[in-house]
C-alpha cells in the first residue's frame, strides 16, 4: 500500500518525516534505519537532532546503514556522504558511531566491499525503516536508470544527468566522482517500511512517472510501487503533477 502525505512546504515535510522516524525509534529503540543523503533529508536531520537535544529522542541503541557513497572520497572529504552524515546527524546525537555504516568509497577492492555491505545488512537483521530521496532521473540511492534492476550492493557508473544534478554541491561537474557504491534494489525492497521524501517543483514530473507510470528499471523508483509499506511525504510542489489525497486519487 502506498500512503501519501502532502505537506504545505519543506519545513512541514521535514517535521512530518521526522515524526515517522521518531515513532520508529520509540517503538523499537534498536531499530536499523536506512539513511539517505542529498539536500532533501537535511531538514529531517535538523529536526531529529533538535528532538535529541530537547531530550525526547534517544539514539543510543540505533543502528544505521546508508544507501551509498562516492568512489574515491573518504570520511574527511567534505563531499563524501560519510562527512555529510556526521555533520548533519551523527555528530549531533548520541548515536554510537560504530553502529553507523556507509559503504567505504576508498576500499581497495570495491566489489568485495559491496558484497560485505549486503552481508552486514543481513547480519543486522535487515532494515526496519528506509529513508529515500529521489533523483531527477528516478534513481534511488545511486541505482541509476538501466535495462535491469540491480539487486545487490554494487559499484555504479553515475549517469551524466546525475553528475550534472549533483555538481551544484561541488566546485564543478568535473569534480563530481564518476562512480559510487550503492545499496541495490534488493536490500531497499526488503526494508520493512520505506519513507520516500520529495520537495520542490523539479521533482514533480519524476514523482508522477515513478508512482503512476509503468514499473521499469528505466525509472528505478518505480519498483517501490510493489512495496507493501511505502509512505511518500511530498510538499505541494513535488506532488503538483498528481491528484490529491489518498492512494486512489493519487494518479487521477
Ligand atoms: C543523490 C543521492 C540520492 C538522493 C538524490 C537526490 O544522488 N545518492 O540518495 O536521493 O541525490 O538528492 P536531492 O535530495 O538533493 O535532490
Amino acid at each position: 500500500m502506498i500512503r501519501i502525505i502532502r505537506t504545505r512546504d519543506y519545513d512541514s515535510l521535514s517535521r512530518k518525516a521526522a515524526d515517522i522516524i521518531a515513532s520508529q525509534i520509540k517503538v523499537k529503540p534498536d531499530s536499523v534505519l536506512g539513511l539517505a543523503t542529498g539536500t532533501s533529508p537535511m531538514g529531517i536531520y535538523d529536526d531529529l537532532a533538535q528532538r535529541y537535544t530537547s531530550g525526547t529522542l534517544d539514539f543510543a541503541r540505533i543502528r544505521t546503514v546508508n544507501l551509498d557513497e562516492y568512489v574515491g572520497l573518504g570520511a574527511t572529504d567534505e563531499h563524501s556522504y560519510r562527512y555529510f552524515m556526521n555533520l548533519h546527524l551523527f555528530d549531533r546525537v548520541n548515536i554510537d558511531k560504530n553502529n553507523t555504516h556507509i559503504p567505504d568509497g576508498l576500499a581497495a577492492d570495491l566489489d568485495k566491499e559491496a558484497y560485505a555491505y549486503d552481508e552486514l545488512i543481513q547480519s543486522l537483521g535487515g532494515i526496519d525503516l528506509q529513508l529515500l530521496g529521489i533523483g531527477r532521473n528516478g534513481h534511488i540511492g545511486f541505482n541509476e536508470p538501466a535495462d535491469h534492476f540491480e539487486k545487490s550492493t554494487h559499484v555504479v557508473d553515475l549517469a551524466r544527468s546525475t553528475i550534472e544534478a549533483n555538481s551544484r554541491l561541488f566546485d564543478s561537474s568535473a569534480d563530481v566522482p564518476k562512480q559510487a557504491v550503492t545499496m541495490g534494489i534488493g536490500a531497499i525492497m526488503q526494508a520493512r517500511s520505506i519513507l520516500l521524501i520529495a520537495s520542490g517543483r523539479d521533482k514533480a514530473d519524476i514523482i508522477k512517472e515513478a508512482f503512476c507510470g509503468n514499473i521499469t528499471p528505466e525509472v528505478p523508483a518505480s519498483i517501490l510501487q510493489l512495496h507493501p509499506d511505502l509512505t511518500i511525504v511530498g510538499d505541494e510542489d513535488a506532488l503538483s503533477a498528481m491528484g490529491a489525497g489518498d492512494a486512489d486519487l493519487f494518479c487521477a
